[in-house]
């Protein structure tokens, strides 16, 4: 079979240079250029493309099983999380694969570069003019009109027919640059010079890490172990600001030192400086709430830079930069998201068994639901509810906001509901249902009720302080309730390490099997598409989940 390949190809290259049209098969096409793209003229011929092939991995099923057996209470091989290679091994493509797509590329002159350790995406530079010729495209340069940023594309492409079956997809080709993720919203600045002693601890007014101590049972003594570690996102040039955690630890946390801070990795030529007009509000956020809760544990901040070629904004390379850590960060708290229709099936596909095989070594994924209700990450007109991902993803844990203390409530921006692309998994599926039941005909047609349904749980997310640029003020949004989950988790997996016990790891099918360790949020929706959105009620619901986490339920079910 690769004999025949090579010599077809070379058949054809003698004849005309380039592949004949029967011997190629379309692998995919657009029907149109995304809204906010316009079309400009062809990619000149010599501008070079840094290409990335997906290879067809070998055992996606095989990974999600592991990740089951690992993951779910009762299983005989409960929190026996996979090596770094063992999870590998599952996305690793066939060496047939790797024989024919290495037979292809060599008949071209190309080397090409694994990106992963499980070798399943390669990289190569070639001129647009071998591109076009390579995958019988038309790259084209577009322009983004609201950012005037440039992307080349193609609106079709073909890969040769032998390799059907062996490429999963090629980037970047189709798939156009979101330029649109959703973050943080607003910073309101206080008026009044607050510190910790000023605020009452319930978290009535303004939410601080003692009311979330108080609220949610969160320890304040420190962690202790230096082996678990607590991993903080930062995407497009959010940067966290050192000077503004100091001064948030003087004012919130002035029992711990206030020199206490993170470390920062790069991914994609991604940076952390510190002046101080550079600070990033979500970047602040996050970093804040993880130090100033998940106390004393090692904290690394993962600068995810503008230089990413993943056609998803860098959050792959980020996975693929954790998968080869040893050990990767037990816990992952990310406050980014994309609205999942904005998505290709393949790609969100593929990024989300990333998930899986980082899930599978015993981290736990925690994602922000989103900040629009049911209208996605953030508040837009629509006719039919909008996902968001990497919530969607069944793989990691999403996490809607409330307010409130007495009773804690939904928050109305807290974004819920159900996937168009992923279906539900069996951990979610009796709660999910009995929420459905419950509904009747309520916005129906306007969801797809045989998708993963999220969040999974929910934290504070209305007026959390923050120091930004020297000024204290408040920010909403799940947010900001994902890194209060997220450095409740991590200091559960203190302990266990503490005990000699593996990591918490993938939460959702331990969860979901334990509904009464969360605080049940039963009132307040969240509107959007000129609907009411869902409500939250009694049991799992698309508003809040679960519920809100406490510390000492969660240190019981970890079984300390
Ligand atoms: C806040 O503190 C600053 C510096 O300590 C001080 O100059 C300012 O007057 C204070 N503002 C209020 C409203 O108390
Ligand atoms: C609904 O979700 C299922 C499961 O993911 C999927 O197979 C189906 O295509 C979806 N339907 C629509 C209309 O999105």
């Amino acid at each position: 079979m690769v004999a025949a390949g090579i010599f077809v190809a070379s058949l054809l290259t003698l004849a005309c240079g380039k592949p004949v049209s029967r011997l190629m098969q379309r692998h995919d096409v657009r029907s149109d250029v995304p809204s906010g793209f316009v079309q400009g003229g062809p990619a000149s011929p010599d501008t070079m493309l840094k290409m990335r092939l997906a290879l067809v991995q070998s055992d996606p099923d095989g990974l999600v099983k592991a990740l089951y057996d690992v993951s779910t209470p009762g299983s005989a091989l409960y929190g026996q999380h996979l090596t770094r290679e063992e999870a590998a091994a599952f996305a690793a493509p066939t060496s047939e694969t790797q024989q024919v797509v290495n037979a292809w590329l060599a008949e071209n002159d190309i080397t090409a570069t694994p990106l992963t350790p499980a070798g399943d995406w390669l990289s190569f530079s070639v001129p647009a003019s071998k591109a076009n010729e390579l995958f019988d495209a038309d790259f084209t340069v577009f322009t983004h009109e609201s950012t005037g940023k440039q992307a080349i594309r193609t609106l079709a492409y073909s890969l040769p027919a032998d390799l059907q079956g062996h490429i999963d997809f090629v980037h970047p080709t189709t798939v156009f640059p979101q330029f649109k993720l959703n973050r943080a919203v607003s910073f309101k600045p206080l008026k009044k010079n607050l510190t910790e002693r000023a605020l009452p601890a319930s978290c009535a007014s303004e939410v601080t890490p003692s009311c979330l101590q108080e609220l949610y049972g969160i320890p304040t003594a420190a962690a202790t172990q230096s082996s678990n570690k607590i991993g903080v996102s930062g995407f497009i040039e959010e940067f966290a600001n050192q000077a503004d955690l100091k001064e948030f630890l003087e004012n919130f946390r002035p029992d711990i030192s206030s020199s206490t801070t993170f470390t920062v990795a790069d991914v994609d030529g991604g940076s952390n400086p510190q002046s101080r007009d550079e600070a990033g509000l979500e970047a602040n956020l996050d970093t804040q709430y993880t130090v100033g809760i998940a106390t004393g544990v090692p904290n690394v901040f993962i600068s995810v830079g503008e230089d990413n070629t993943d056609g998803i904004d860098g959050f792959l390379d980020e996975i693929n930069f954790l998968l080869g850590e040893s050990p990767p960060p037990q816990v992952l708290s990310t406050s980014y998201s994309f609205n999942e229709p904005e998505l290709p099936f393949s790609l969100a596909n593929n990024l989300c068994n990333a998930y899986a095989q980082l899930g599978a070594v015993g981290t736990s994924i925690l994602f922000s639901s989103g900040d629009g209700g049911v209208s996605g990450g953030q508040s837009e007109s629509c006719t039919t509810f909008v996902p968001t991902f990497p919530s969607t993803c069944p793989f990691v844990t999403s996490v809607g906001a409330t307010q409130g203390s007495s009773p804690e409530v939904a928050a109305s921006f807290s974004s819920g509901g159900f996937s168009t692309l992923f279906a539900i998994p069996s951990y979610q599926a009796d709660d999910v249902s009995s929420f459905l039941s419950s509904i009747g005909n309520t916005n129906s047609g306007k969801f797809n009720s045989s998708g993963r349904a999220f969040p999974d749980i929910s934290a504070q997310g209305v007026d959390v302080v923050i120091v930004f640029e020297g000024e204290t003020g408040t920010v909403d949004g799940t947010s900001c309730s994902t890194p209060i989950s997220a450095s409740i988790i991590a200091l559960v997996n203190d302990k266990l390490a503490a005990a000699g016990k593996p990591p918490l790891g993938f939460l959702n099918p331990l969860f979901y099997a334990n509904p009464s360790v969360f605080t049940d949020i039963t009132s307040g929706d969240n509107p959007g598409c000129d609907t009411n959105g869902f409500s939250a009620q009694a049991g799992w619901d698309p508003v809040t989940g679960l519920g809100t986490p406490n510390f000492a339920s969660l240190l019981a079910l970890a079984g300390l």
